[in-house]
């Protein structure tokens, strides 16, 4: 692999890369406001300008430019090597770049951040940004000057409304143009632009439109400053309170990396950023899956449920003994759900082969709306994983035919969700226990539900529509009596007159490896804020 020093570090690139991202994916930072990995390069903040060093029997470019001199009490005019955008200057083989080395390029940072906060209005102590913003992170590492101007600062418009996701501060807007660039280019929706210059420059909406679709979330997430909040964040958290947990996405079968934010003082989930993962999601979430970090609370089973009454999980589970003593073991039916993690539905399949059935059935959520960018018709997120433990499985249709034809009469079922809302087939069924997070046409039909975590209350394993095979780290608490599926199937197990083989996670990911399921991914993150 070819490689250029930066500081005398060696950095290896891939020919036509840019000096900033093989600098980013060797782990060296170069400031940046404009530059996105996923984004082109306009080079329009400057910030991230380096000097290249000639070549060998090569005169480096030099600029004339005037510098005040204490002596002579006035300006001179002197000679500096041209600085380059390392976001757009492509690195070449033997290259020699500077940056934290080159005092001229320390300069020129100074001098962007000083002109970038003139008009600045410096309200860090309500902006949401604060505490991941580039500009105060900036001011900090490369400025720390106080203002020297004093004149009023240029004032333009706050808290215009873009649509019905994002707000638009304007005074805070460093014209980076990356929210335009992302619509344009990724969303394939060109609804925003400029207008006017210099400091009277603002980001504008397309007449007659507002900015909406499936990625609006994605703007306010490439804002590298506090110009554009979500509608949904604005005003909720101060980020350092906050703490992260590595997760997946939801929402469908494409499986974007998350990060999940929550509040450990309050255990209340408070939103979803991408994670970078070039190889599933490359930057970025869907709208929908980014405002899926909701259902942490929407629409869960908390407690435990006999015959629609709340009960003590308990007494859920002698219910179960109840209705399932006078059954063959080996003629209860057992649905897969993928909508629940691999450790779940392998303790489920453990329990099947347990109770020597071979009844086994599987079940999600309905397909929906999909495009070519992010988004899966598939609205699971664990369908592969389930194919891949029980490739006979049968499906949910076949579950309710089976049903009406009387073959099945007792279940054991994991999620509420299922392809279809009419499961009256199974209303009338001798027995059916769902151990769920979230509730849908399957626990409404129960005899007996368990209240499961959520895939965020509970490490968890999910397998996306290409195979890959993810891990969704433990975030909140889990709410009211929930506890992970997996246990609740063990419990169920003993209740059943069987002995689970598994009583911790371990086991359970134990129990993964012997299975057909293919083996974790080897971690492809790229960092971008
Ligand atoms: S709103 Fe944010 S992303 Fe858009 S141009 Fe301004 S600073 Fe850049
Ligand atoms: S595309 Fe699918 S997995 Fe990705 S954020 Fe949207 S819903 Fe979630
Ligand atoms: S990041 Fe290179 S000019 Fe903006």
């Amino acid at each position: 692999m070819p490689t250029f020093k930066l500081d005398g570090k060696s950095i290896p690139f891939e020919p036509g890369e840019s000096i900033i991202r093989a600098a980013e994916k060797a782990g060296v930072e170069i400031p940046h406001y404009c530059y996105h990995p996923g984004l082109s390069a306009p080079a329009n903040c400057r910030m991230c300008l380096v000097e290249i060093l000639p070549a060998a029997n090569q005169r480096a470019m030099m600029l004339d430019i005037v510098e005040w001199d204490e002596k002579l009490g006035d300006y001179r005019t002197i000679k500096k090597p041209k600085l380059q955008p390392a976001c757009q200057f492509p690195a070449t083989d033997g290259q020699e770049v500077l940056a934290e080395q080159s005092p001229h390029v320390i300069a020129a940072r100074a001098g962007v951040q000083e002109f970038l906060l003139l008009n600045h209005p410096v309200d860090c102590p309500i902006c949401d940004q604060a505490g991941e913003c580039k500009l105060q992170d900036y001011w900090l590492e490369h400025q720390q000057t106080p203002k020297r101007m004093h004149d009023e600062p240029v004032h333009k418009p706050k808290a215009v409304s873009f649509g019905d996701t994002i707000v638009y501060d304007a005074e805070r807007c460093v014209m980076c143009t990356r929210c335009i660039r992302f619509m344009e280019e990724v969303a394939k929706d060109p609804v925003l632009d400029m207008r006017e210059r210099g400091n009277l420059k603002e980001v504008i909406v397309a007449p007659g439109r507002k900015l909406e679709g499936h990625y609006t979330f994605m703007t306010e997430h490439v804002c590298p400053v506090g110009a554009l909040t979500t509608k949904d964040f604005r005003f909720k958290a101060r980020v350092w309170f906050l703490k992260s947990a590595k997760t997946v996405c939801q929402g469908c079968a494409t499986g974007c990396n998350a990060t999940f934010d929550y509040d450990p003082r309050t255990n209340k989930a408070l939103r979803y950023r991408p994670r970078d993962n070039e190889r599933v999601n490359k930057f970025w979430m869907c709208d929908e899956g980014m405002l899926s970090y909701r259902d942490v609370v929407e629409g869960r089973v908390p407690e435990a449920q006999v015959s629609g009454k709340t009960v003590k999980i308990e007494r859920a589970l002698e219910e179960i003994k109840k209705r399932f003593a006078s059954v063959q073991k080996g003629s209860i039916a057992f649905v897969l759900s993928a909508k629940h993690s691999l450790e779940d539905n392998l303790a489920l399949f453990e329990l099947a082969e347990l109770c020597g059935s071979r009844a086994i059935y599987t079940s999600g959520a309905p397909a929906g709306y999909s495009d070519d960018i992010l988004i899966h018709a598939d609205k699971n997120s664990n369908t592969a994983g389930i194919q891949n433990l029980a490739p006979d499985a049968k499906s949910f249709d076949a579950l309710l035919a089976d049903a009406r034809a009387g073959k099945v009469t007792h279940v054991i079922a994991l999620g509420g969700a299922a392809p279809t809302d009419d499961v009256s087939a199974l209303e009338g069924l001798q027995g059916l226990c769902v151990v769920a997070a979230h509730v849908g046409p399957l626990t409404r039909a129960a005899s007996v539900v368990l209240p499961a975590s959520a895939w965020i209350e509970a490490s968890g394993t999910f397998v996306n529509a290409k195979g890959m095979r993810q891990l969704a780290e433990k975030g909140t608490e889990p709410l009211g009596s929930a506890e992970p599926g997996w246990k609740l199937v063990a419990k169920v197990a003993v209740h059943l007159g069987v002995e689970p083989s598994w009583t911790t996670l371990k086991d359970v990911r134990a129990m993964l490896v012997a299975t057909s399921v293919p083996p974790p991914e080897p971690s492809q993150t790229a960092s971008a804020e």
